[in-house]
Parts: C-alpha cells; structure tokens; sequence
C-alpha cells in the first residue's frame, strides 16, 4: 500500500478505484464511516492519545467512492456556484477520500460534535495539528498553502501519509511540496 499517493486536481483516479483494506471505523458521529485499516487504527491512537488531554474527537467523514463524492460536489456547485465550490469541495475522482487514507475529524463537546469551520479556533484542533505527525497524519489543506493545494484551509482534513508525515511536518511542506522537491533531486 502506498501511503504516500498523491491524489489531487492534476492526480485523478479512475472511477472504479476501490482500495483494498476497507474497515468500518468507531464513528459515535456516523454509522458505516469506513477507512484504510491503518488509517483507522492511526486515528485511534490519536484519539486515546486526545482523550489523556480530555479532548473528544471523531471521524465525520472517511472513504468516499467516486459516486458519493459527485453527489456532494453536485449539490455543492448547485447551492453555492463553482467558484465557490470547485475550492472547497474536489470533484469526482479527484478526492483523497476515495483513497481512504482520509479523514474529516470533528469535536465533542458535550453532546455535539463540532465540524468543519466550527472547530477552527478550539485548542484541540492546534493539538491535532501539532500531535497528528506522530500518528501518520498530515494537515493536508493548510492555511497559506491555498495557492499550491488549490484548496481552502480545511482544519479538519486529516491525511494519512505515514512513515513521511514526520518529515512534512518538520519542513512546513505540503504533498504537493515534497513530490517537487522529490523530484529535482
Ligand atoms: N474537501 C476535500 C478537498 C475533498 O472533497 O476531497
Ligand atoms: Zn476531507
């Protein structure tokens, strides 16, 4: 498995690509969430590791096939337009989520769980941020780099990269960044 994949506008996968090693995940959120195996078992690292600090976190979203994610892309261009739409959400086949090395994660906070734009300020998304590394995770669509991930900022968008997400983390480096510097050299 190669966890390194660089799937993105330029990187597209073919409509029938289903990855191997499929899990359902303990979403408390959503039922049938499912992930790479590795990737949900990284994920509950992580949570164990939040849950010391009394922080709640939980997998929102996880593997989307290539039909899901033309239906929230549809609906998105349809509610907001293109130009808004074509930075926030990919489109069919151009998505990390039907990798499922992906992930949106949310935040308890009592009984609800915050997502998306809701948990840009909480200290447990900066912890996320600063610990995900450890676990394999890199903050794929960071703020600044919407120039060369071509996406907003998604504070919520976890990738899976593993053995590399160390060294990305270190050198402020997006996917994108490391494959370039990769191949100069
Ligand atoms: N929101 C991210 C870019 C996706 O749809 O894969
Ligand atoms: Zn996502």
């Amino acid at each position: 498995m190669d966890y390194g994949i660089l799937v993105n506008k330029d990187n597209p996968l073919p409509r029938a690509h289903i990855p191997s090693n499929l899990v359902e995940t303990d979403s408390i959120y959503k039922d049938g969430i499912k992930l790479n195996i590795k990737v949900k078992e990284s994920f509950d690292k992580l949570k164990e590791e939040a849950q010391k600090k009394g922080y709640y976190i939980d997998i929102e979203s996880g593997y989307r096939d290539y039909d899901y994610q033309e239906k929230i892309y549809n609906k998105l261009v349809e509610e907001k337009g293109f130009s808004y739409a074509i930075t926030r959400v990919a489109e069919p086949g151009k998505s990390e989520h039907q990798t499922a090395l992906a992930l949106d994660f949310c935040i308890y906070r009592g009984e609800k769980c915050y997502i998306e734009n809701e948990i840009e300020e909480f200290e447990e998304t900066k912890w996320v941020h600063n610990v995900a590394s450890q676990f394999g995770f890199i903050l794929r669509y960071p703020e600044g780099k919407e120039d060369i991930t071509k996406y907003s900022y998604e504070p919520w968008h976890l990738r899976y990269v593993g053995d590399i997400a160390n060294y990305l983390y270190q050198h402020n480096l997006t996917l994108e960044e490391y494959y370039e510097e990769k191949n100069k050299n």
